[in-house]
């Protein structure tokens, strides 16, 4: 079993270029399973009002519901370096209710919190940080925000996005975050920006410069059939394995051969 990594290692991974693995995960059996891999980070990511809820976007989702999936993947990959995604808003009213919300993520086993932005955030940052939640930053395509982005799209293809993209990367390193997620931006802006960094970037769909990257666990195992941008790769025909198996469960349900002899109790 991989036992996953410490936050202690990630400039050092930095600086010796060996890139972070992270994944979407939100459930106690597919935690289970990335227990025993070599993935080094899990994300409970606010995707789950997407993938695990069947919303249209992340914003329903609660805090009380994301500590209930940290909880279930926590149970599943206890040594794993979880980070809990704080939800739309929850880290936006007040330092008191920001700090309840971390409280609940963190208590349920995350071992930091991510959240979305720099603008209005910079003392919500350092206030986590100096509390004992390490607090991972997350610019470009911020989807909480996609109400006033107009759509899931690439972030800084214009000359005033990519510096304002520089600039907010800075500042989240200067309000002490550990590493930001850059999501849908150009290659060679997450390169630039991966470069003035002490901090590691972890990229989905920022091309191949960041030092690590992250993609959504549903996209990756093909089990979202809807969902098929470029960067995501797909590991496995997800959708199509487990079709089969449900069909021919239906199947042999039908035509008597399950249960068989041996899978039936005698007496
Ligand atoms: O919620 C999520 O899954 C994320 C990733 C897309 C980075 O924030």
């Amino acid at each position: 079993m991989n036992a996953g990594m410490n936050i202690l290692q990630l400039p050092e991974r930095k600086i010796r270029r060996e890139k972070i693995v992270m994944v979407t995960c939100y459930d106690y059996t597919s935690a289970r399973i990335l227990a025993q891999s070599d993935v080094d980070m899990l994300l409970v990511g606010d995707s789950a009002a997407m993938v695990m809820h069947g919303h249209d976007s992340t914003l329903p989702i609660s805090v009380e519901e994301m500590a209930w999936h940290v909880a279930a993947v926590k149970r599943g990959a206890p040594k794993k370096f979880i980070v809990g995604d704080l939800p739309f808003l929850s880290y936006r009213r007040s330092q008191s209710e920001t700090v309840e919300a971390a409280a609940q993520l963190m208590k349920a086993g995350a071992s930091s919190v991510k959240l979305e932005g720099i603008a209005g955030n910079e003392d919500i940052i350092r206030h986590l940080t100096h509390s004992g939640v390490p607090v991972m930053g997350h610019i470009g395509l911020t989807p909480q925000s996609v109400n006033t982005l107009g759509g899931f799209r690439v972030q800084g293809s214009k000359d005033e996005d990519r510096q304002r993209l520089k600039q907010e990367a800075l500042a989240c390193e200067r309000a002490g975050c550990f590493a930001i997620v850059l999501e849908c931006v150009p290659e060679t802006l997450a390169a630039e920006i991966t470069a003035q960094l002490a901090i590691p970037t972890i990229g989905i769909g920022a091309g191949a410069e960041t030092d690590g990257q992250v993609l959504v666990m549903q996209d990756l195992l093909g089990l979202n059939l809807d969902f098929k941008p470029k960067f995501v790769r797909r590991y496995l025909d997800g959708n199509k394995l487990l079709l089969d198996a449900f069909n021919q469960y239906a199947q042999d349900v039908r035509d008597g051969s399950f249960p068989a002899s041996a899978e039936r109790y005698a007496g």
